[in-house]
């Protein structure tokens, strides 16, 4: 890949995205453009850089995001916010539903990928807060990947670690041509939404404020003035006393921020700010 090449595309996911794709990403951009090229039957990297340049590009500008992010993700990723959610801030939550005059508890899974982490918050609500009105919002920037979170069929595989009971209530197994596939059971699905956002641009058509928002594994792809833009945004969409989760190779300790630290990758939005 040229120099000049590589700083094109470097320069359009930055633009489109904010993902910050530092030199020593040279080597996987180069692999993950080969599916494009073949996609779009371009002869050389040259050619494909060109038809980003042409009118009509819109489409193609998507499946290059697409391509370049990366969507890894899994169910109860990084386990100890779910226990915390659990066990320290839905009971917190809940207790100022009525006094807040609140109509649901709400949850954003803020770059949501295929779904896995917006499903695994629906079963931990679903499992504890049986009698609780809840909602979940979740959103990416990729809509190949959304359409996969609204499909939430998933592999067999992705499920090996929950416990049977969490099989059985939650997702319905596949037959015939299906078998080796479950899905997310209906009951879940119609709580979740999934909708195209980019974090960094415009403002998401949500009317409600989150008492929850995660926002995990994807702040390590920003620089630091972009991560800076994103928490602000993030904490003006969360109530006070709200949590914001991120991932736990994500501290925010080089960042200005309002937010309170309270456990590893877990911060609150001050009561009363
Ligand atoms: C590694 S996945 C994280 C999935 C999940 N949050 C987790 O922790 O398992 C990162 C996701 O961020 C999305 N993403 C990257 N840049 C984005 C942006 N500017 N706005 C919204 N989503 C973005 C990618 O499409 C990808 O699905």
């Amino acid at each position: 890949m040229r120099d000049n090449e590589f700083e094109f595309i470097r320069g359009l996911v930055y633009e489109r995205s904010r993902i910050n794709l530092g030199q020593d990403k040279r080597e996987l951009v180069s692999t993950r453009l080969g599916k494009r090229l073949r996609a779009t039957n371009s002869p050389s990297l040259g050619d494909y850089c060109r038809l980003l340049q042409s009118p009509g590009a819109e489409e193609e500008l998507g499946n290059l995001i697409d391509v370049i992010s990366t969507n890894h993700t899994f169910f109860f990723r990084e386990q100890a916010h779910f226990d915390f959610m659990r066990d320290t801030a839905l009971p917190a939550l809940t207790a100022r539903l009525r006094n807040e005059r609140w109509p649901r508890i709400q949850i954003w899974s803020a770059a949501s990928s295929s779904g896995e982490e917006a499903y695994s918050i629906a079963i931990t609500l679903a499992t504890h807060l049986p009698q609780t009105p809840w909602h979940i919002e979740g959103t990416d920037i990729s809509h190949r990947i959304l359409a996969a979170a609204k499909r939430a069929v998933y592999n067999e595989d992705t499920a090996r670690n929950l416990p049977d009971s969490v099989v059985r209530n939650h997702f319905q197994r596949g037959f015939g041509p299906q078998e080796g596939q479950i899905r997310v059971r209906p009951a879940l699905r119609e709580r979740v939404n999934f909708s195209h956002l980019n974090l960094l641009k415009g403002e998401p058509a949500f009317r409600e404020p989150f008492q929850i928002i995660f926002c995990r594994n994807v702040m390590i792809y920003f620089d630091r003035p972009t991560q800076q833009e994103l928490i602000a945004r993030l904490t003006r969409r969360l109530v006070p006393g709200g949590y914001l989760f991120v991932g736990h190779s994500e501290s925010l300790t080089s960042i200005n921020h309002t937010l309170c630290s309270i456990r590893p990758a877990i911060y609150q939005r001050p009561l009363g700010s």
